[in-house]
């Protein structure tokens, strides 16, 4: 191991250059199926080909660089995460994980050492939100997670999923092929995007599950009229409905939140009004919400008030409740305990400290661990900032987390001869 050292500067240099190529009216701006985001992936593969990575782009659009094991067909240990960004987004939501996996390969073949297992550097395919209303595209493909429905879900231009997935590099017909069952581990690192690791001075973060997500679509239909004349006991104001419903969703999750039923939290962080002008009478008002659960209970009950609280709102204000619509609904993940065990021996090894921790966020390996063991680090990010510019992580926190995804994947190499893969 004494060879083996992450090199800091190189992978902060790495950082910075994808940082870069970013919507310049909007850093950090990347968002996934966008011109700018083929440019990041062109940079990402040639820096695992520089990386002596054997690259594909598979059947659903996950850039992929592989190095063989020592032995023929082995099972696969698995690094990655995403490339994407929110509108508006940072330099280490996703790309840190990608990066650091790039530098943990790298490391390993300058080490000179082989593993037995093949190693894969995944980029998944659009792990945000994306404009075709939905997340984790790539990650839910090679779980078999992606359905004939999702590839009809269209873009506001008016493209569908499924030819936007063949723009990326995809080829929808196989889109089958995409699902893996030869995954003897997954890790993922990422920054936390939350408080705890840097006001507590722990340097690791070892996941133990993954928030589940759920986001809903409403749409509020009314009639617009003249905002001066009509008298307001004759007004269909969706947005009223729209402001009701909004309300409902903070009071409901606050409630939730501090009732000791695990990690709740919900906002509507899509509001389009039309025709979205100061003189007309909202006619429609489109909602999206997201709600994060730690227990797939409480989901269950929010899910069943909103649409009665949605309901009532459209009542009350003389609208039509046109469409609720659950866009996706992932559960809590539990991440893999032996690989969690594996992780903060790597992070007690290294002298670093390390402490159990829930992800509020959602993740790629929330998707994998449904077809192979799967596991998180989080780093601390400066003031738990996340989805904005504002976002940082130190590039000792990188280094460090490298450190230990490294250690681990040694470990889990090591652990047990690769099971070869049936035919
Ligand atoms: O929204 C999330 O939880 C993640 O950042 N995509
Ligand atoms: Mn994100
Ligand atoms: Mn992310």
């Amino acid at each position: 191991m004494t060879n083996m050292r992450v090199n800091e500067e190189r992978l902060w240099a790495d950082v910075m250059a994808l940082a870069a190529i970013t919507d310049p009216a909007r850093p950090y701006t990347r968002r996934s199926f966008s011109p700018l985001f083929l440019e990041g992936r062109a940079w990402l593969r040639a820096r695992f080909e520089a990386a002596g990575l054997a690259c594909r782009i598979d059947t659903a659009g996950n850039l992929i660089g592989r190095r063989e094991g020592n032995a023929d067909r082995t099972r696969t240990i698995m690094l990655g995460s995403h490339s994407d960004t929110v509108p508006d987004g940072g330099r280490f939501d996703g790309i840190a994980g990608v990066l650091v996996g790039l530098e943990v390969l790298r490391v390993l073949a300058e080490s000179g050492q082989t593993l037995s297992h093949a190693l894969e550097l995944v980029d998944f395919l659009a792990e945000e939100p994306s404009e075709f209303g939905l997340s984790c595209i790539g990650s839910r493909a090679m779980s078999g997670r992606l359905t004939p429905l999702h590839l009809e879900y269209a873009a506001p231009w008016g493209e569908k999923l499924g030819p936007a997935i063949a723009r990326m590099g995809g080829t929808v017909a196989a889109l089958h092929e995409a699902r893996r069952g030869d995954i003897a581990a997954f890790f993922e690192l990422h920054i936390e995007q939350g408080v705890i690791l840097e006001q507590d001075a722990i340097e690791i973060g070892v996941v133990e599950a993954i928030a589940g997500i759920s986001r809903i679509e409403l749409l509020f239909t009314g009639r617009a009229d003249h905002a001066g004349t009509t008298p307001m006991g004759r007004r269909r104001d969706a947005a009223v409905a729209a402001a009701d419903l909004i309300g409902f969703v903070a009071r409901t999750a606050s409630a939730l939140a501090a009732s000791g039923q695990g990690h709740v939290a919900a906002t509507v962080g899509v509001i389009e009004i039309s025709p979205n002008a100061s003189n007309v009478v909202p006619r429609s008002a489109r909602l999206v919400v997201d709600l994060r659960v730690s227990q797939r209970a409480v989901a269950e009950a929010f899910l069943v008030s909103l649409r009665q609280a949605a309901e009532q709102a459209a009542d009350a204000a003389r609208v039509v409740l046109e469409r609720f619509e659950i866009l996706s609904d992932t559960p809590p993940t539990p991440c893999d305990a032996s690989l969690r065990k594996l992780l903060s021996q790597a992070a007690d090894g290294l002298g670093l400290s390390a402490i159990p921790i829930v992800s509020g966020a959602g993740h790629d390996a929330a998707h994998i661990a449904a077809v192979a063991p799967s596991s998180m680090i989080f780093i601390p990010c400066r003031d738990g900032r996340s989805h904005d510019p504002e976002e940082w992580a130190e590039p000792a926190a990188l280094a460090a987390g490298a450190a230990v995804m490294l250690h681990a994947v040694l470990a889990r190499d090591a652990q047990e001869p690769p099971l070869l893969i049936e035919d």
